[in-house]
């Protein structure tokens, strides 16, 4: 066993002497892995009563023929045209209030009846035929899920879940405040979808209600749910072993993907970088998606070998890149790398993005050798990294209520962002080289010496109390402006701010000032000064030693960031939307208490992951992610898995340290 490698393969789209040089080409590459079926409902049912396997039959046979492992999609990611046709209850209704006609991909109604059914039955048909055929090692349900629908049966759909939430109306009035401009409902049946339409005033983010924004966040993520969980239900009616997965998107919002966890056999993930400078962010979603199922390695589901064509603007992976990338993955948790997509198709939208093989089907073009470099590389590391888990003592929180909750919010600042929070505390942990795990609020939090839970708006269940165990207990928990506000139904807390985590922090909040980003007020700390922007809490200790203090405006010389005694261990509160340099300051203080660092803290482009393989062996990845050679101050003791001089990282180089220990 080693590493999958390979991707989404679209044979059905070009005449089948073609397959035979794709063969011979994935050969060369040492592609093992294909992704089959993603889009192909249109061909496998071409009409309401004919279903159709023959060419799905063909590929399949094909690939098994040429010793490929498969990952074998539904194909219900798009339905057919004539669906629409026949049913146009099917196409979604937007934000908007517009009913969809038929097009794009992604365009089925959660809610649907016959959708469900039929996407089920797709399912069904396809586990009764190709369970058990042995090269078949994956199912792929549907494709990146998301996007939302406002239509009727969507309505009819949110009262049920919402039934079922709160019971009855008067439950559902208090939860969502509706005193407030006379909203109290007496009946199921007068609540309506929030959009356009209804609740918001100016796009999905700005609502009156948070309380049914925020539920209709909740059941647009569970009716998708309810979809992939139909088609694994039928095709766990004749395949009850085969593990199922669909392709998550990292840091996407519409989907709780925590919620989503438990029902995947394991995680896999489209990865596809905003732009070229985002190692750091990679990383953060690499972690979340590997904290979905308990730190249990995920695929990389999707990548692309060279560019997108989807943005305004597609940028070209440089050389060395692609393969950078592919290590990072694996060095945070992926047991395979593939790509969208092995060949280029020739129309459409795609027809530019980036594939293994180009058009003309060369061996020889750049991108195809550093595929296949890449490939000999994977197969003669072989197996040590598979099932390999990440060491770390330090959790990042990651909580989509929290998400959203702040970012429906009316006030205090529509510019302040979770994921611009949680990825700056995480980059500061990323540089000083701290093994992390990115996990939801519900995970257990007893492993950990540190937990870092920024922007951690809402605070449900027993959170708090499992929050202050771990300081208690000697460890550090830290935690910024916004944190501990709302309930899990969006109320504040009738406290002082940061309401249950109030002991822990040993603050108290009574004001805050958010200012546009120009606006710059100074946090001293020691002998340091560092940049705060966009807000600022004005932080009440009480009980808590001042470790940082504004320098400007009226609250000058209050408390900005906090540190409080709890138990055995510490407590921080920074109240200021504090810069990349402050926010590292702390996060370091708090990785030295623990002796957390890693290897490299002051080396800004190399990035460092450790994992553990099942045989107790401690694999060290370095990569380093910068343009420029690098020089190593020191490498620990161990054998060198990659080639390469130990001491000097190439631009873009890669090393995997099995360290002796
Ligand atoms: C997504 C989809 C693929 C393809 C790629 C292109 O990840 O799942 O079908 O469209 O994007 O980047
Ligand atoms: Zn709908």
């Amino acid at each position: 066993m080693k590493i999958g490698y390979g991707g989404d393969y679209n044979p059905e789209q070009w005449p089948t002497d073609v397959w035979k040089q794709d063969f011979r080409l994935f050969d060369e590459a040492h592609i093992d892995t294909l992704t089959v079926g993603v889009f192909t409902w249109g061909l496998t049912q071409p009409g309401p009563d004919v279903y159709d396997f023959t060419m799905l039959d063909r590929i399949i046979d094909r690939a098994a023929a040429e010793d490929r492992r498969l990952c074998l999609a539904t194909g219900t990611g798009a339905h057919p045209a004539w669906l629409a046709k026949h049913h146009p209850e099917v196409t979604r209704t937007d934000f908007e209030g517009r009913k969809h006609r038929y097009g794009q991909r992604h365009n089925s109604c959660p809610s649907s009846p016959v959708f469900r059914r039929l996407s089920t039955e797709m399912a069904r048909r396809l586990a009764q035929r190709y369970a058990g055929n042995p090269a078949v090692i994956a199912w792929h349900v549907g494709n990146e899920y998301g996007g939302a629908c406002y239509c009727d049966l969507c309505a009819d759909g949110f009262r049920d879940w919402l039934r079922t939430r709160y019971g009855d109306v008067d439950a559902l009035n208090a939860a969502w405040y509706t005193t407030f401009w006379s909203h109290t409902f007496t009946d199921w049946d007068q609540i309506e979808p929030p959009s356009a339409l209804t609740e918001h005033w100016r796009g999905p983010d700005h609502t009156a209600f948070q309380g049914i924004t925020l539920d209709y966040l909740r059941f647009m993520s569970d009716a998708m749910l309810a979809n992939f969980r139909d088609e694994k239900a039928a095709i766990r009616e004749s395949d009850p072993h085969t593990p199922v997965t669909t392709n998550f998107m990292g840091l996407y919002r519409p989907i709780d993907y925590h919620r989503w966890a438990p029902h995947l056999d394991f995680a896999s993930w489209d990865n596809y970088p905003p732009d070229d400078r985002s190692p750091a962010r990679m990383a953060l979603a690499h972690d979340l998606m590997r904290g979905l199922k308990d730190g249990q390695p995920f695929w990389l589901m999707e990548q692309t070998p060279s560019v997108t064509a989807c943005r305004d603007v597609n940028p070209l992976k440089r050389p060395g890149v692609m393969r950078l990338w592919s290590w990072q993955a694996v060095a945070h948790g992926a047991d395979a790398v593939l790509f969208f997509q092995m060949r280029a198709g020739r129309g459409a939208s795609e027809k530019y993005h980036g594939a293994v093989i180009g058009h003309a089907g060369r061996a020889d073009t750049r991108v195809f050798r550093e595929v296949a470099a890449l490939g000999a590389e994977l197969s003669a590391l072989g197996g040590v990294t598979l099932g390999a888990r990440t060491p770390a003592r330090v959790a990042l929180l990651f909580d989509w209520d929290s998400w959203w909750a702040l970012e429906i919010s009316d006030g205090p600042s529509r510019l302040v962002r979770y994921l611009d929070v949680v990825t700056a505390y995480h980059r500061a942990l990323w540089t000083l080289g701290a093994d992390l795990d990115v996990i939801g609020v519900t995970a257990p939090l007893d492993g950990y010496d540190v937990v870092i839970a920024p922007a951690l708006h809402m605070i449900k269940g027993d959170l708090a109390e499992r929050l202050s165990a771990v300081a208690f207990r000697g460890g550090s928990v830290v935690t910024t402006f916004l944190s501990g506000r709302v309930d899990e139904n969006d109320n504040a807390f009738l406290t002082d701010v940061p309401g249950p985590l109030g002991a822990l922090l040993g603050v108290r909040v009574d004001e805050w000032d958010a200012r546009e980003p120009v606006y710059v007020n100074r946090v001293r700390v020691g002998d340091a000064t560092f940049q705060s922007r966009l807000l600022f809490e004005l932080v009440l200790p009480q009980g808590a030693e001042v470790v940082g203090r504004y320098e400007e405006d009226w609250y000058a010389g209050t408390a900005a960031i906090t540190r409080n005694d709890f138990g055995a261990g510490h407590g921080w509160y920074v109240g200021a939307g504090l810069d990349c340099a402050g926010v590292t300051w702390v996060v370091r203080q708090v990785l030295e208490r623990h002796w957390l660092l890693g290897p490299y803290p002051d080396l800004g482009e190399v990035e460092t992951a450790v994992r553990v393989a099942p045989d107790g062996s401690r694999l060290l990845f370095i990569l380093n992610h910068g343009s420029s050679p690098v020089d190593l101050p020191a490498v620990p003791a161990g054998i060198n898995l990659l080639p390469g001089d130990p001491l000097v990282l190439e631009p873009y180089g890669v090393r995997i340290v099995n360290m002796i220990t």
